[in-house]
C-alpha cells in the first residue's frame, strides 16, 4: 500500500450550513469551491480546453518554456506540494524537469482524484515519492511533512489564487509562507487584467460549457441539500466588473420564484442572482504587493507575449531579509 498522508485539517465540507448562510447575503452567494462535485470537475476540465478560455494553454505554454529554468532555482531535495490536482498537464512538465529524488504531495479535496493522479505518476515517477494528501486547502490545514527533509515548494498553478476575495488570498498567501518556512519557494500561475472583451468571452464561452458548468451547481444543491432549483428558471452570466478587476459569475432568475431546502425557502423575483464566482484580474505591481505583505519575495516573473497571464517564482522573505 503505497504510502498517504493524514489529514490534520479541520471537518470536512459543511456544504448545507455554507449554502443556506450564503443565500441569506445580499446578493446571495455561494462559495465556488461547491462548483466542482464530479461533473463539475469534468465541465471545469472541457472549460480548460475551450479556445475563449486562453488561460490554461497560455499557462501550459509558460511552463513549458520556463520549466528548465524553475527546477533549476528549486534546486535539489524538494517538497513540492500542490494546491488542487488538475489535469496533471502543467504538473508532469514541472515533476520532469524537477532534480530527482523529490517528493510531491497533491492536495485536493476529492480523494478521487488525488488517488487517480497519484497512482498514475507513482507509474510515471518512479523516483519521486509521491504523497497525496486529502483536505479543503481553502480551510485550516497542514502539510504533516516534518519528518521529511527538503526545501518546501508550493506550486499554485490556474490562477485559483483570483478565486480568492482580496483579504482572503492576503490570508491564505501568507500562511503559505510560514508554512513554507525560512527558504520556501512558490511557482504561481497569475491571471492578468486585459480588454474587457477577452475576459467575458472567456467566461460565457458560445458553446455554452461554462453556463452548463455554473448551472450544474443548482443540480448539485437538488441532489445533495434536498433543494428543489429548477435549473431551467436561471440562466448563467459572467460580468467584468472593471472598477474591482474581477468577473462575477452569476446565476440569474428568469422569473419569480421560490426555491425550498429542508429547513429554509427562498424567493427570486425576475433578474435577481446569485453570485457563484469572483475571479480576480492582477496588474504585475497588484499581485507584486499582494505577495510582498504576505512575505513572499518576487524572484521572477514570466509573461506571454500577449501579457494574458503570467507565472512567478517566489522565495520566503525571512527576518535576516528585512
Ligand atoms: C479555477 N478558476 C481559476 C477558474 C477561473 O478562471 O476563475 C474557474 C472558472 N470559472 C469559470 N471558468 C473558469
Amino acid at each position: 500500500m503505497p504510502p498517504v498522508l493524514e489529514s490534520t485539517a479541520a471537518p470536512q465540507e459543511t456544504l448545507y450550513t455554507d449554502v443556506i448562510s450564503g443565500l441569506q447575503e445580499t446578493p446571495p452567494t455561494i462559495p465556488s469551491k461547491y462548483l466542482y462535485d464530479s461533473r463539475g470537475a469534468l465541465l471545469f476540465s472541457r472549460i480548460c480546453e475551450l479556445e475563449e478560455y486562453y488561460p490554461t494553454r497560455t499557462e501550459l505554454a509558460l511552463t513549458r518554456a520556463h520549466a528548465p529554468e524553475i527546477a533549476e532555482r528549486l534546486g535539489a531535495q524538494t517538497i513540492v506540494t500542490e494546491l488542487g490536482t488538475g489535469d496533471g498537464r502543467k504538473t508532469r512538465i514541472l515533476l520532469r524537469h524537477l532534480q530527482q529524488p523529490a517528493t510531491y504531495i497533491p492536495v485536493d479535496i476529492s480523494a478521487t482524484q488525488l488517488q487517480q493522479s497519484a497512482r498514475a505518476l507513482r507509474r510515471e515517477f518512479p523516483q519521486l515519492q509521491v504523497l497525496p494528501l486529502c483536505v479543503d486547502y481553502t480551510d485550516c490545514w497542514t502539510v504533516p511533512c516534518e519528518s521529511i527533509e527538503g526545501r518546501r515548494v508550493f506550486y499554485f498553478p490556474g490562477s485559483t489564487i483570483g478565486n480568492f476575495k482580496p483579504r482572503a488570498a492576503r490570508r491564505f498567501l501568507t500562511r503559505l509562507s510560514a508554512m513554507a518556512g525560512p527558504d520556501g519557494a512558490l511557482v504561481i500561475g497569475v491571471d492578468l487584467k486585459k480588454e474587457p472583451a477577452v475576459l467575458q468571452a472567456a467566461y460565457n464561452d458560445r458553446h455554452g460549457v461554462t453556463a452548463a458548468f455554473n448551472l450544474n451547481l443548482l443540480r448539485r444543491l437538488n441532489r445533495e441539500c434536498r433543494a428543489n432549483f429548477d435549473p431551467d428558471c436561471f440562466r448563467h452570466r459572467a460580468v467584468y466588473q472593471p472598477e474591482l478587476g474581477r468577473i462575477e459569475m452569476r446565476l440569474v432568475s428568469t422569473c419569480s420564484q421560490q426555491v425550498q431546502f429542508p429547513t429554509h425557502q427562498f424567493h427570486f423575483t425576475k433578474g435577481e442572482f446569485i453570485v457563484t464566482e469572483h475571479s480576480y484580474k492582477f496588474q504585475v505591481q497588484d499581485f507584486a504587493r499582494l505577495s510582498e505583505v504576505a512575505h513572499w519575495r518576487t524572484r521572477s516573473i514570466w509573461i506571454d507575449e500577449q501579457q494574458h497571464f503570467s507565472l512567478w517564482y517566489l522565495t520566503t522573505i525571512t527576518p535576516h531579509d528585512e
